[in-house]
């Protein structure tokens, strides 16, 4: 790990802003991740560039090291950037944001500061999930006008990021964020409920890709469109624990139950969207 020992995460009331995890405890989140085209290819592209620095500075060329990911929720954000921080060898630093925001805001503004200085100082990638909460537009906060300060800080500490670390931003909420920090990020990745193709390899990778079971997958991937990859994940969870109780093998009677018995939330409209694709 590359986090020296005499760099302290700083803390807020009493408990650490962050949390630490290594390349290798990254690895063991991220064995059935199914990354969507378009952002496969972003992440490749961005870790080659990553390895490639002295050609970037000798051409003078910037190296982008911003990244906001934004898209409905369980559709891999998070677990691109537990992706993203195992390929490039580095500690995932994952800000929490109940330590980070304050009921004082000018609190906020410096815990925010506070963690992009640490980042600053060892090589990590630092992760803010949920990042409209630090990153409302600021015409549309109406609570408070001093959140607009904390959006300030924001983009002050955007525009310093240099140095060797990565950013990381995720939201479902990105028609709120403030369009200057929006503008700050050199990456965008966009994510989408699985389309059908998505689905069967995210279905392959959980229930076993034997032949026996290529049947029950395209039957699943009927049943299963328009439902983020975490319901689908949630539903064949709930299916293998009926396996084990009732000791019988995959079916799509199992699956089936699985997914009346989780519930997925989204609505026929939706799912009727998703299939057409
Ligand atoms: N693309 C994916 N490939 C494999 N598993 C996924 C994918 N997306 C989500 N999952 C599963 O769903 C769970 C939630 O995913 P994740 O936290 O990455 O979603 P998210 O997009 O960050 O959602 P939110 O917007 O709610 O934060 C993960 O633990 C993972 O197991
Ligand atoms: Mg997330």
């Amino acid at each position: 790990m590359t986090i020296k020992k005499n760099i302290r995460l700083p803390k807020s009331k009493g408990i650490e802003t962050a949390t630490v995890y290594t390349p290798d405890e990254c690895l063991k989140k991220i064995k059935h991740i199914v990354l969507q085209a378009n952002n496969q290819q972003i992440v490749e592209e961005f870790i080659t560039i990553q390895n490639m620095k002295a050609k970037f500075e000798e051409a003078d060329v910037p190296i982008p090291n911003k990244i906001v990911m934004f898209g409905p929720p369980g559709t891999g954000k998070t677990l691109t950037a537990f992706y993203l921080a195992h390929r490039l060898e580095l500690p995932l630093i994952v800000v929490r944001l109940d330590a980070i925001i304050h009921s004082h805001l000018g609190e906020t503004g410096s815990n925010v500061r506070k963690i992009f200085e640490f980042a600053k100082l060892a090589q990590c990638v630092l992760f803010l999930d949920e990042f409209d909460a630090v990153a409302r537009a600021r015409d549309s906060i109406d609570e408070v006008k001093e959140m607009a300060r904390v959006v300030n800080t924001l983009l002050q500490c955007l525009d310093e990021f240099q140095g060797n670390s990565i950013f990381i931003a995720a939201t479902n909420l990105e028609e709120e964020l403030d369009n200057a920090v929006w503008r700050r990020f050199d990456t965008r990745m966009n994510y989408a409920l699985p389309n059908k193709d998505e689905l069967g390899l995210f279905l392959t990778k959980l229930i076993g890709g034997s032949a026996g079971n290529s049947a029950l997958i395209e039957q699943s991937k009927e049943l299963l469109q328009g439902c983020s990859f975490a319901d689908i994940e949630q539903i064949i969870l709930k299916a293998k624990r009926r396996m084990i109780i009732e000791d019988s093998e995959w079916s799509y009677e199992i699956i089936l139950h699985g997914y009346e018995a989780y519930h997925p939330r989204s609505l026929p409209s939706e799912r009727q969207a998703v299939g057409s694709n």
